[in-house]
């Protein structure tokens, strides 16, 4: 067993804005490009868009042909989804109420925050119809360790606790295992490292996603960190013409649920 085996509650101490996620965090749909070609979405298919965010992506999918129900905990991501003609729903990950029902389940930079990876795969199977895929793209171990180890760097140095670590970063061989203890064959998983430019630099990628880190804090508290962690990064984050990368790494599958 392992700590991963028990979660915390979905999207614990994280809010979302829906506003500075289409900002901060656009670049997420666009980069899903591989992962939703792998997926090769096709007429008439149902697929389940899991963690669908604001629904950009679904909307890409669903011009395959292909008719996309998605489900995300955030209900201000989910109301995204919606306004852009997704059928989406507020649901929990670690409890998908599906059964049967699709032909393949999806997933792009959203399995990282569902913790209880166990509870989420054993929903995926059920919801998917026998010989149906799964095919996602999360954050890999290691992924973004400069960012949160300067995070967690300014939390000490401001004599802040560290909170628990909010994301789960498996290794190839890690996630593998479980797909193939519920059921799965696993037909192609890669770890990749990619770093990514940010639009709105590090400031921007923090005010989306580093909430996690500085529940508790005030304002005040909150913007020292923000800055101390900024300035821990620049030198190997942020290069001579001020362009600011994530160090992202990468975890891509495409599983098949076992028919027998
Ligand atoms: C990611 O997509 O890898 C990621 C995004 C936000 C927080 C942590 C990881």
């Amino acid at each position: 067993m392992s700590a991963f085996d028990s979660h915390t509650p979905p999207d614990a101490g994280q809010q979302w804005n829906a506003h500075d996620y289409a900002i901060d965090a656009g670049f997420v749909p666009v980069l899903g490009g591989a992962v939703a070609r792998l997926l090769d979405p096709q007429h008439g298919e149902r697929i389940l868009d899991l963690g669908c965010g604001d629904g950009v992506l679904s909307v890409d999918l669903a011009l395959s042909g292909a008719h996309i129900t998605g489900v995300d905990a955030s209900p201000e991501l989910v109301g995204g989804a919606r306004a852009r003609g997704i059928e989406a729903h507020v649901m929990d990950a670690h409890a998908l109420t599906f059964t049967r029902q699709f032909d393949a389940v999806f997933s792009n930079a959203a399995l990282h925050w569902m913790r209880g990876a166990d509870q989420v795969i054993a929903g995926v199977a059920r919801a998917l119809k026998p010989g149906g895929r799964f095919v996602a793209e999360m954050g890999g171990h290691g992924n973004v360790v400069a960012i949160t180890s300067a995070l967690q760097a300014a939390l000490c140095s401001n004599g802040h606790a560290v909170p628990a670590f909010p994301w789960h970063f498996p290794t190839a061989d890690d996630y593998a295992e479980r797909l193939r203890a519920h059921g799965f064959q696993v037909r192609y998983i890669e770890m990749q490292a990619r770093p990514t430019a940010l639009p709105t630099g590090m400031r921007g990628w923090l005010r989306t996603f580093a909430s996690p880190f500085l529940t508790g804090l005030d304002a005040t508290q909150r913007q020292r960190v923000i800055d101390d962690a900024v300035a821990l990064l620049e030198p190997t984050q942020c290069d001579a013409r001020g362009q600011w990368t994530a160090d992202y790494v990468r975890l891509r599958f495409d599983a098949r649920l076992r028919t027998v």
